[in-house]
């Protein structure tokens, strides 16, 4: 089990005197009290980061532009559904999965390879979906689209061969639930598949983000761990399957000019909880234009952020 013990009680004495008198004054039980409160606080929490996802995943732009920035400006030319696809082994009949399918193309390409059994993409984001059914009108069979969530997922047990996960992971609160649930549908001797990032991943790129927040008099993002990356994805996925393969293939972004870098902070806005004013983004994106002009100057025209990406295969 992984246990976390990233939580940071701070908690002033004087309101523990104070909390403490209230119980006493209304007679009532501390840890029932506590216990209630605990589980409000994780509703609240869950229900605030699927807003938030849902705030990033409402169009799929944002989406696009990182998926477009990685593909033609990374060092080393690496096509990472490729290689997810020869990490599955596949037979060609199996009955797959995609969770977090954004709009599609991983399960199109894997039927256009000629794969033949069973598939089915669900996303929380209505708008992805619509556009992998818009994506998916001309494929020889139809694949099966739905909208729903990862954490409370519609299938019976044992009803999937393979379970695919890539770059999603770190949407939920509750990691290691969330996988648990998904080992439940998967057959035995079936198949679990997760990408994710590293979480030192990109460095330069965020700090520049941070040094506009800080210009725009925004709060910073914190430097927290992710809740599932390279770091500890091995772990979590561990406690939940008997057998893990991770796989990591180190690479980089190599920009030689600020627009395509401009591009990329602007698609994190959402996620960086910049609120939706179209001046304040314009402001934003000038400000980044010329600070990310003038560290170029300073490194001979060169923009080089380290990037790491992991491949978990895991065995029921
Ligand atoms: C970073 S994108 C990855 C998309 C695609 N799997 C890929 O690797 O290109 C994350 C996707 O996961 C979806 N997602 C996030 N949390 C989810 C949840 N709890 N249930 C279902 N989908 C979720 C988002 O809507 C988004 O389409």
């Amino acid at each position: 089990m992984v246990k976390r013990k990233d939580i940071h009680f701070r908690i002033c004495e004087k309101l523990l005197e104070r909390f403490d008198a209230a119980l006493t004054y209304e007679d009532l039980n501390k840890t029932e009290v506590l216990t209630h409160a605990i589980q409000n606080f994780c509703i609240q929490a869950e229900s605030q980061k699927l807003n938030d996802v849902k705030r990033q995943y409402s169009v799929n732009d944002h989406l696009r532009v990182r998926i477009d920035t990685h593909r033609r400006y990374e060092e080393k030319q690496v096509d990472l559904d490729q290689n997810v696809i020869s990490h599955l082994q596949l037979t060609g009949t199996e009955k797959i999965l995609d969770i977090g399918c954004a709009t599609g193309e991983f399960l199109i390409a894997l039927q256009q390879q000629g794969h033949q059994g069973p598939l089915t993409g669900l996303d929380q984001s209505s708008t992805m979906i619509q556009e992998a059914k818009r994506n998916s009108k001309n494929t020889k069979k139809p694949i099966e689209w739905i909208v729903g969530n990862a954490t409370k997922l519609p299938f019976p047990d044992h009803f999937y061969d393979w379970i695919v996960a890539r770059h999603m992971l770190y949407h939920v609160t509750d990691v290691e639930k969330t996988v648990q649930g998904f080992r439940n549908i998967i057959r035995p001797n079936g198949s679990f598949l997760a990408t994710t990032n590293s979480n030192n991943s990109l460095p330069r790129i965020e700090e520049m983000c941070n040094r506009m927040l800080l210009a725009f008099e925004l709060p910073e993002k914190s430097p927290t761990t992710s809740p599932f990356c390279l770091e500890n994805g091995k772990e979590i996925l561990s406690s939940v399957f008997p057998d893990v393969e991770e796989t990591v293939i180190h690479n980089a972004l190599l920009f030689h000019e600020a627009a395509p870098i401009v591009n990329y902070i602007a698609s994190m806005f959402p996620s960086l909880n910049i609120p939706d004013d179209l001046n304040l983004h314009t402001e934003m994106k000038k400000w980044l234009q010329i600070e990310i002009e003038q560290v170029l100057s300073h490194h001979n025209g060169i923009w080089r952020d380290p990037k790491a990406v992991a491949i978990y295969r895991c065995r029921k």
